[in-house]
């Protein structure tokens, strides 16, 4: 069955395939945001999950200063740096009409991610950025993230 947000995932697909790497200036504004190993975590994803988590990050800034949000935006999908499903494979579980272990598990991306950073992060249970993640991404959504993430 077909969900019914159908029109905007097939948009959100579409502008998928044509997205750019960060430009340089872009690269050099996330030291001001992450530390040094969430930095290289933020590298591990594809170019195109950089170029949109740091779409959600620019449209984050306009409506915020806080800093905690901004991280957020930049990291809400690490999970999918570990995930080797492809563009076409990426469609298809974003519009629901195929199931398979890859897809599942792209689709459970969000709590993949806390394992990542826990892991990237030397092995730790919690600290400020795991924090931020479960409160704000895997209990509830945020708002802001809500607003920012297409
Ligand atoms: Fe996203």
């Amino acid at each position: 069955m077909i969900n019914s947000d159908f029109p905007q995932k097939a948009i959100r697909a579409i502008r998928y395939v044509f997205y750019k790497d960060l430009s340089v200036s872009e690269q050099y504004y996330l030291k001001d945001l992450l530390d040094d190993k969430l930095i290289l975590l933020f590298w591990r994803m594809n170019k195109e999950d950089r170029a949109h988590s740091f779409e959600v990050f620019k449209r984050m800034k306009e409506i915020t200063n806080d800093k905690e949000m901004y991280e957020l935006a930049l990291l809400h999908d690490i999970g999918k740096a570990y995930i080797d499903i492809g563009w076409l494979g990426r469609i298809f579980a974003d519009l629901g009409i195929y199931r398979s272990n890859t897809t599942k598990m792209y689709k459970n991306h969000e709590k993949l991610g806390i394992d990542i950073l826990k892991k990237e992060m030397g092995g730790v249970e919690t600290n400020r950025t795991i924090e931020n993640y479960m409160n704000n991404l895997i209990e509830k959504r945020h708002d802001l993230i809500e607003r920012c993430d297409y």
